[in-house]
């Protein structure tokens, strides 16, 4: 039976594809008190020490390069946990590293939008550029290639990732050109977001400290430009059309604010504005914006009132010349198709 990282055997199990975890190299920088200490201060933001473990794993990465047998001890002895406790949480999610990862980590969506759209010819390329396979790292050292599933991005399909900053709309030619700079010691500009730094700068960040030099620095890095137009496309056709959100329901006057543990009243309460519910008014907004009589019909079908005619605040319902549910001819139109009739 395999064993668990930082176990006796220096080799392990390592989770869902029962990779080897890498014993430690010879010239990997050991886990300094120093180390130890930024552990301590991670641990005391949380109520429950052990739930510091994740970014404790993010911090052995960020000395070491991958959680290495070294790092899961430390872990499991400022946490009061076992080895295999923390090996089990290590190998479980991808972001944990079993083997020394290169100074940047490549990740090509090959999920379904990002593949039909080229991101499986991406991978490949890079794969024989770096003649490397799926979380291996090239042979000079500068990148580990992995394929990921859906990055979050499908709007900016195909989509790579360097150390999880994003390049956007890639093709073939364009990640090679990324790649080959990469390994040329430059750092080209993520297409949005922070400036890319390398696998183990932000990792540190993922840890919860700070990479950056100074304020001025950390505020450029959050504040950095982007083109970031497919995402507000939903935005803009919204102001276009003059639509907007359900108004935020009002927040209950302190003297009756639920006791913790409770579900939040304003769920279930009139907001005040229309006599109706959040949900009802949600669903009347839900309706109102149907594009199509089809999307209508199926907001209308989801609305929690289904007697009532969707789209308008309760005072105004069966107001002017509009017939009530009850004298709707029997045509099969949704009650709202036949309003706007
Ligand atoms: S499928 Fe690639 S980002 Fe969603």
């Amino acid at each position: 039976m395999s064993a668990l990282p930082g176990s006796a055997e220096g080799t392990a199990v390592t989770g869902l594809d029962s990779s080897p975890v890498e014993p430690a190299a010879a010239d990997l920088p050991p886990l300094t008190e120093q180390v130890r200490l930024e552990a301590r201060e991670i641990i005391a933001r949380y109520p429950q020490p052990r739930s510091a473990l994740l970014p404790m794993l993010h911090l052995v990465q960020s000395h070491q390069g991958y959680v290495t047998p070294e790092g899961v001890a430390l872990c499991a002895e400022e946490l009061g946990l076992t080895k295999a406790e923390v090996g089990a949480v290590a190998t479980f999610y991808t972001m944990y590293k079993r083997r020394p990862t290169g100074r940047h980590l490549v990740s090509v969506c090959t999920n379904t939008l990002c593949a039909v759209l080229g991101g499986q010819r991406i991978f490949d390329a890079l794969s024989r550029d770096l003649g490397v396979h799926h979380d291996e790292t090239a042979a000079d050292g500068s990148v580990t290639l992995e394929h990921a599933e859906c990055l979050a991005a499908c709007d900016y399909a195909p989509v790579v990732t360097v150390d999880y900053e994003f390049y956007d709309q890639q093709d073939v030619d364009s990640a090679r050109e990324l790649v080959a700079a990469l390994r040329r010691g430059e750092k080209p500009h993520p297409t949005r977001g922070a400036p890319l730094t390398d696998f183990r700068g932000v990792s540190r960040q993922l840890a919860g400290f700070d990479q950056y030099g100074g304020e001025a620095a950390r505020a450029a890095a959050v504040d950095a430009e982007g083109a970031i137009g497919p995402t507000l496309a939903g935005l803009r056709l919204a102001a276009e059309r003059g639509e907007s959100a359900p108004p935020m329901p009002p927040r209950p006057p302190a003297d009756e604010a639920e006791p913790a543990g409770t579900e939040p009243r304003e769920a279930t309460r009139p907001s005040g504005r229309t006599g109706e519910t959040p949900e009802e008014e949600a669903a009347d907004a839900r309706v109102a914006a149907a594009d199509n009589p089809a999307e209508r019909a199926g907001a209308a079908q989801a609305h929690p009132d289904k007697g009532a005619e969707y789209g308008q605040p309760r005072g105004r319902q069966h107001a002017g010349t509009e017939n009530p549910p009850a004298a709707e001819p029997a045509t099969g139109t949704t009650p709202t198709e036949s309003k706007e009739s």
